[in-house]
């Protein structure tokens, strides 16, 4: 019978009974198989072929829904048992349907089901054509007459058949996220995971990029972006097998975290996005941008706002007078907003520091004697917009809150507590909580309605996991909290569709497409010295676009001059966080040209194709472009970091991306002496192959050139 088939798939025949299901989009296919015997199998996932007819030649790749116990040797994607201990499952073939979307996409919905347990799983696959982006989920039904217990519940299995493969993960700490390094994968496991609960990204980002055949390129290459829409414990799994194929399982880390299935109960695990090019990362990353702008990104089209925070310019010093003083330096620099950071609040436990306060969202007496509205009135005043610091997820043991609610904090109730940053986790898988948090933000949207903008912390992982709310179902917590999480921002996106927030947790410590659903940006890092966030821009801009990217003009890294600083923050949604007194005036002059130079040029930063051109990690230069849609108009970003000395002059930069026949008038823009100097007139051929002498052989030097048509 192996004879038999083997046969019909070389000539092109599909086995008789055996059905094809083809998920396309613009360039990839990923086609699945139903075998006579009702099982699901991977047979491509690639470039689109031509012929749809070829594909019936392909042989089976694996299963897409492989669980415990089902005869395959390798990792699971689930493992669901029920309460009589039955530990096996095989998911067969029962349904599938395509069906259109709002968006003019496609959803494939495919349903299996296990004859002997009556549990199913229906599997869907959204396409994004145009973004050649396809993004997948499972949902786990409990048909069965008794509970059922979720020991593994993917979001996906892709299976990967290449000569080699070269996986990029994106690590790191507090002040150093999302490192890039980059190791050929072979015979076992990889796994990349979190199990910090809350503040997940801190160590490790919920996606990566896998290349095959060969390390990965910006511009040939095969490449396979992949990211996981979960603000919680996530889990990437990478696993070679003996005939050298790879699957890749990615869904949530199943870590302490068994979760019960009651009768009639459904699970839905989060979205797995991913895209894949044969042109390198560069195209990846540009498909993944132009799907988040378009698709998923709260006010993804939008306009973001320059601002000015007062954090690295005060800490938790600060009062009403030196807050104004503040907003006066945002009107004179042009920026759009003055955002309060933390230490506004708490009165009994004044937020004098990182010790106490938290929880308790009343303006502070002391600091802030007339309030929020004082100083939202002074914004108002000066035409410009009022953003506020929380972080509605937490609680410091020095509160009031805690005194009121001792059993809403994820704390033990049978051992001494551990602290990270004094302060402890808030329920939210609890109701109660979840209203508490829901009501703190509308609460200070009803008193205060000047207030434009929030910026949400989340500094802590989750230490001490227990919940007094979760009591018979503690292994629910992980989860029950993301959910949580997910519901109050829901109840908040209904009632004020367009507040622009920013995501933050310690830095880059939430850095996922399911909350960026609910957030216009995020903190990439408290790290802002220029040199470092050259590497961590240039890492987060494989996943997202520059809009999203908010980057900070600070105080760090002394030995910097402002213009380099600057440059570096305009790759991303620019900030400042700084005193401005303690800058020369020649340097706040700058700052406020660099405003006005910033604001003609964002919208190519934020709505435009990014190209790298020159990657940080080679320490030497580095540098990127942007080119709007219609390629009429792109900026250059070069650095210098730390060239060797050299007699002669660096090489060309090769610009990338740009038509060819069409002739580009460049001019250095946004130089520290306030003039624009022509360079020439040259066709994007040129550019594109022998290019603009845009590095030098001196340290720390940074070039902006601005390309129009
Ligand atoms: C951590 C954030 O990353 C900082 O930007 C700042 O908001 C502090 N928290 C405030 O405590």
């Amino acid at each position: 019978m192996k004879y038999l088939t083997t046969i019909l798939l070389t000539v092109g025949i599909l086995p008789l009974s055996a059905q094809q299901i083809v998920i396309n989009t613009e360039h990839t296919a990923l086609v699945l198989r139903v075998d006579k015997d009702k099982r699901l199998h991977q047979t491509y996932l690639g470039k689109r072929l031509i012929h749809e007819k070829e594909y019936d030649m392909l042989s089976n790749m694996g299963e897409v829904c492989i669980a415990n116990g089902n005869g395959d040797y390798f990792e699971p994607a689930f493992h669901i048992s029920n309460n009589k201990g039955n530990e096996t499952l095989v998911l067969k073939y029962v349904s599938h349907q395509v069906k259109k979307t709002e968006d003019n996409n496609t959803e494939t919905v495919i349903v299996l089901s296990d004859e002997v347990r009556q549990n199913s799983v229906r599997l869907f696959y959204k396409t994004y054509s145009k973004e050649d982006v396809i993004s997948t989920y499972a949902e786990i039904i409990n048909g069965e007459q008794q509970p059922v217990y979720l020991y593994k519940y993917a979001s996906a299995l892709l299976h990967l058949n290449a000569e080699a493969y070269y996986l990029t993960q994106f690590n790191g700490d507090w002040a150093a996220e999302v490192g890039m390094t980059e190791s050929r994968l072979g015979f076992g496991k990889k796994i990349i995971d979190s199990n910090l609960g809350t503040r997940t990204n801190m160590f490790a980002s919920p996606f990566f990029v896998l290349s095959l055949e060969k390390n990965a390129e910006e511009n040939t290459g095969k490449a396979l972006i992949g990211t996981l829409g979960w603000t919680g414990n996530f889990r990437f799994t990478f696993e070679v097998d003996h005939e050298n194929k790879l699957r890749v399982i990615s869904g949530i880390n199943p870590y302490n975290s068994k979760y019960e299935l009651k009768v009639g109960e459904t699970f839905k695990t989060p979205e797995f996005i991913f895209t894949y090019s044969e042109r390198g990362t560069g195209e990846a990353s540009r498909n993944i941008h132009s799907w988040a702008r378009r698709h998923r990104i709260k006010d993804g089209q939008g306009e973001r706002l320059t601002l000015l925070n007062n954090w690295e310019a005060t800490y938790f010093d600060f009062n009403e007078k030196k807050i104004i003083a503040l907003i006066d330096e945002a009107k004179t620099l042009g920026l759009d907003m003055f955002l309060l950071d933390d230490g506004w609040f708490g009165n009994k436990y004044p937020r004098n520091n990182d010790n106490a306060g938290l929880g308790d969202w009343q303006p502070n007496k002391k600091k802030l004697p007339n309030g929020l509205n004082a100083l939202t009135a002074a914004t108002a005043k000066k035409g410009i917009k009022f953003g506020l610091w929380i972080e509605p997820e937490m609680v410091n043991p020095k509160s009031e809150l805690i005194e009121q609610h001792p059993d809403w904090a994820i704390a033990w109730n049978d051992r001494t507590q551990s602290y990270f940053r004094n302060q402890l986790v808030l329920d939210m898988s609890n109701p109660e909580v979840q209203a508490y948090v829901f009501n703190i933000i509308d609460g200070l949207l009803t008193t205060c309605p000047n207030i434009s903008y929030f910026k949400w912390d989340c500094n802590s992982p989750m230490t001490n996991v227990y919940s007094a709310y979760e009591q018979s179902c503690q292994s629910h917590l992980f989860i029950d909290y993301v959910k949580g999480f997910y519901a109050v921002l829901d109840k908040l996106k209904t009632k004020y569709p367009h507040l622009p927030m920013m995501l933050c947790a310690g830095g880059g410590g939430r850095t996922d497409y399911e909350a960026l659903r609910y957030f216009t940006e995020f903190w990439a890092s408290d790290n802002t010295d220029p040199i470092d966030r050259l590497y961590i821009q240039w890492g987060y801009s494989y996943l997202f676009p520059a809009k999203t990217i908010c980057s900070h003009v600070t105080a760090w890294n002394k030995k910097v001059d402002i213009k380099f600083k600057i440059d570096v923050a305009m790759m991303g949604k620019m900030g400042f966080d700084l005193n401005f007194s303690t800058l020369s005036k020649p340097d706040a002059e700058f700052c406020k040209y660099a405003v006005q130079t910033y604001n003609g040029i964002k919208d190519i930063i934020f709505e435009g194709n990014l190209y790298r051109l020159v990657s940080p990690y080679n320490n030497t230069h580095t540098a990127s472009m942007f080119i709007d849609n219609a390629s009429k108009r792109a900026v250059v970003f070069a650095f210098d970091i730390f060239p060797r000395y050299s007699k002669t002059a660096p090489q060309p930069l090769r610009l990338q991306g740009l038509q060819a026949a069409k002739m580009y008038r460049v001019k250095e823009i946004n130089r520290y002496d306030g003039k624009e100097q022509k360079i020439g007139t040259f066709s994007g051929d040129y550019l594109m192959s022998i290019g603009l002498q845009a590095f030098t052989g001196k340290r720390l030097e940074s070039h902006v050139f601005y390309l129009e048509e």
